[in-house]
């Protein structure tokens, strides 16, 4: 399975939740297995642990089913839900890469038995096999994304090919709760709080912006720069018209 190519993916991608529920055979999952053990943290010192499970483990809660689901753990420490993010997009963009779907699922919940079978706390499920349709598995066009327009997820002039990429990356409910503040040699990523409708989406904002990191470091990395994730001081320091200080890119 391919493990490159994903920028071009991240203009492709879309959440798929019609599946083929026939189970992928057990060299694809090995396969699969191999590579979430091999994805990178933003953190190293958080632990997580990343399980393929049955949707037996699964309480859908009106979700559709997935022949598979990757149940996600973590230790719980400071930044850990945003480590998760960055973590699992590579996951999301792996599958898209290799005609497979997925899918956050942040609506079902784990059974008992799946709780208990980690040290670590259960954190989000991602669902994923072959989608029903194959034809539906990619979008064609940017303008198929539902997604803010760049001027309203950032102030930064001369960055707009990295900041696209944050631009169309996933989120919980779809509420894209970023903004990225800076200049184009350092980003800060902020996040904003959802409004009065989306207000049960809070506890996924840490998550989506790691997905939105993760996203603009693959597209720096396209472009042959150097993408290092930092805790920039003075922008930790500060609020951002009421945005919350995530992390910053610092761009080589
Ligand atoms: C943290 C997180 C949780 C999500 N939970 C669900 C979910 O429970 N059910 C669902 O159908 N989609 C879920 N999604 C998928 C989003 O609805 C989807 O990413 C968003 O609408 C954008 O669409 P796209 O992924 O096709 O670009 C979740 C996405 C994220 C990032």
């Amino acid at each position: 399975m391919k493990k490159n190519k994903f920028y071009s993916y991240i203009f492709k991608r879309k959440s798929i939740r019609n599946y083929d529920l026939t189970p992928l055979d057990d060299a694809k999952l090995k396969e699969i297995s191999e590579y979430l053990n091999s994805l990178k943290p933003i953190y190293d010192d958080i632990k997580t642990e990343l399980k393929i499970i049955s949707p037996d483990y699964v309480k859908r809660r009106m979700m559709k089913e997935a022949p598979h689901y990757i149940a996600v753990f973590s230790e719980v420490k400071e930044g850990y839900l945003t480590n998760i993010g960055y973590m699992l997009q590579q996951a999301d963009l792996f599958f898209s890469v290799n005609g497979l779907g997925c899918c956050w699922q942040g609506i079902p919940a784990p059974t008992k038995e799946l709780v208990g079978s980690s040290s670590l706390d259960f954190v989000i499920f991602i669902a994923f096999g072959k989608p029903k349709d194959p034809r539906s598995l990619h979008r064609s066009s940017v303008s198929e994304f539902k997604r803010k327009s760049l001027g309203e997820i950032t102030d930064i002039a001369g960055a707009d090919e990295l900041l696209e990429v944050a631009r169309i990356a996933p989120s919980a409910t779809n509420s894209q709760p970023w903004f990225f503040t800076g200049d184009k040699n350092l980003i800060h990523a902020y996040s904003v709080e959802p409004g009065f409708i989306k207000r049960f989406t809070k506890k996924y904002i840490p998550i989506d912006m790691g997905i939105a990191i993760c996203h603009l470091q693959i597209a720096a990395e396209h472009f042959g720069k150097k993408a290092e994730i930092v805790f920039d001081k003075t922008a930790g320091a500060n609020v951002h018209n009421g945005r919350k200080y995530i992390a910053s890119l610092k761009i080589k």
